[in-house]
């Protein structure tokens, strides 16, 4: 049946859902997925029930990862009976990791495509439209993200993420990534250079560089001249016109080199915050988990990086209760956080993930572990506290990034990255303006502008 009125010559655009799970880097390939697609006439939609095609973009980090993605296809099912062109799709790191035995398992799964093939979506796509399964979890040569040219001229809100390398060779004992995300791979500094001024003229001024193993790049230098450092990477991203800030995660102990701390001191667009997991503070269990560094290197780390840049706010991930670990251990990572001071900090309670080292060993009994996560969540929490009671009074500019919940207030983020609200504030989303810290919050900081 065709629509006279209208332009038959164009079909009505597809929609499609993703829904994102896990880290910053799976929300940036949720947007590159959704441009591949536009081309095949898809527009994102925000909700599964008015979708074409649903797309999980999944995370293999967190507790029973697959079995909670098997447990959400299983609820499309209602979906699907009402939409049999309905197309579903499993991409991430559990698509990675499961591929064939997604599709063995549910059979509502048109398609399954890993991290490295995100630039195949289109044929993937067209494959399942034409009633095949497709599935392609290789880890093809190519680099998939000059596929992955960004949408011309949209308008993205003033902090983006740029992935600038993908992948990790470090092997912690207890880590999916370097089974799922592959080895380590990272881009040119041309393309990343490219991209980022792309981004610029779109209206970011805050860019933040993601990788499993961000420090350790060391992609084809942008001057003829050999492989640049993250440090070299920086350096020139701070003389891009335009571009106000820039951060980086997520950063490995070992891959600190000293022109990325002496950067921290230096490069006035690098922003005063490190995320710099350490995962525990007792030898004998940072050497079970494989880490190749010691609770007083991290400390010696920690202060040479505060020696460039006091006011530094760090952060960190914390894992409780890994094979092995008894309450003497707990101890020291406990004690480690005293010593250095954490702003933030992510923290988990071990959980085997099948195919690692780690997961072979004797496990902590699940209620001390909970206990462990509990005494350590709350000794952050003190930390946390401290860090932002400390800045009441003082100043720290802000980027304002949205409008708050409340009429008038607008809400944007701290060099130090604390969500920070102001009050009738009368800015635009992009400003960054000095505030003055009035209250400090559960989450939050409140400010009046300076
Ligand atoms: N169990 C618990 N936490 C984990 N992480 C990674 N793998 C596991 C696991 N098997 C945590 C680490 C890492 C963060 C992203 O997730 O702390 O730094
Ligand atoms: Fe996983 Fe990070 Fe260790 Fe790499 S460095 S194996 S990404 S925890």
């Amino acid at each position: 049946m065709s629509d006279t009125t209208q332009d038959t010559t164009k079909p009505a655009p597809k929609k499609l859902f993703i829904k994102t799970y896990g880290c910053q880097m799976n929300v940036y390939d949720s947007e590159r997925m959704a441009e591949a697609l536009g081309p095949s006439g898809y527009v994102e939609v925000g909700s599964p029930e008015e979708a074409d095609m649903i797309l999980l973009n999944t995370c293999h980090i967190r507790e029973k990862a697959a079995e909670k993605v098997y447990s959400e296809l299983g609820r499309f099912r209602g979906l699907k009976d009402e939409k049999p062109d309905l197309k579903i799709g499993v991409a991430g790191c559990v698509a990675q990791a499961e591929g064939e035995e997604i599709m063995r398992r549910q059979p509502l799964v048109d398609l399954v495509v890993g991290p490295q093939s995100y630039h195949r979506l289109p044929e993937l796509e067209a494959k399942a439209r034409g009633g095949a399964r497709a599935l392609d979890t290789d880890f093809p040569p190519e680099d998939k993200f000059e596929h992955l040219k960004a949408r011309p001229k949209a308008r993205r809100a003033p902090a983006a993420f740029l992935t600038v390398q993908e992948g990790c060779d470090k092997f912690c004992a207890f880590c999916v990534v370097p089974y799922t995300r592959g080895a380590e791979v990272s881009r040119p500094a041309e393309r990343i250079l490219a991209e980022a001024r792309d981004l610029v003229e779109r209206g970011v001024r805050e860019i933040t560089l993601l990788g499993q193993n961000v420090n350790a790049y060391h992609g084809a230098g942008a001057d003829g001249g050999g492989d640049w450092s993250l440090a070299r990477l920086i350096w020139a991203l701070n003389d891009v016109d335009g571009l106000e800030r820039i951060r980086f995660t997520t950063s490995h102990p070992n891959d600190m080199g000293d022109d990325l701390i002496a950067a921290h001191g230096e490069c006035e667009k690098l922003m005063p915050y490190l995320h710099l997991p350490v995962q525990a503070g007792s030898d004998r269990i940072l050497k079970r988990m494989n880490r190749s560094h010691t609770a007083e290197s991290y400390i010696r780390l920690v202060e040479r990086i505060r020696a460039a840049r006091p006011d530094i706010l760090l952060s960190g991930d914390f894992i409780v209760g890994f094979p092995e670990e008894t309450e003497e251990d707990f101890q020291a990572t406990l004690d480690l956080i005293e010593e250095v001071k954490y702003g933030s900090a992510f923290s988990f309670k071990y959980s085997p993930r099948p195919g690692t080292p780690a997961a072979e060993r004797p496990t902590v009994d699940p209620a001390e572990a909970d206990d462990r996560l509990q005494r350590l969540q709350a000794l952050i929490t003190r930390q946390q506290r401290e860090v932002q009671d400390s800045m009441v009074g003082g100043e720290v500019s802000v980027m304002f990034e949205k409008p708050g919940r409340r009429e008038g207030q607008m809400v944007g983020k701290s060099d130090y990255l604390h969500a920070v609200h102001v009050a009738e504030a009368d800015v635009a989303v992009g400003d960054i303006r000095r505030v003055r810290i009035v209250e400090s919050g559960a989450n939050s900081l409140a400010g009046a502008l300076v």
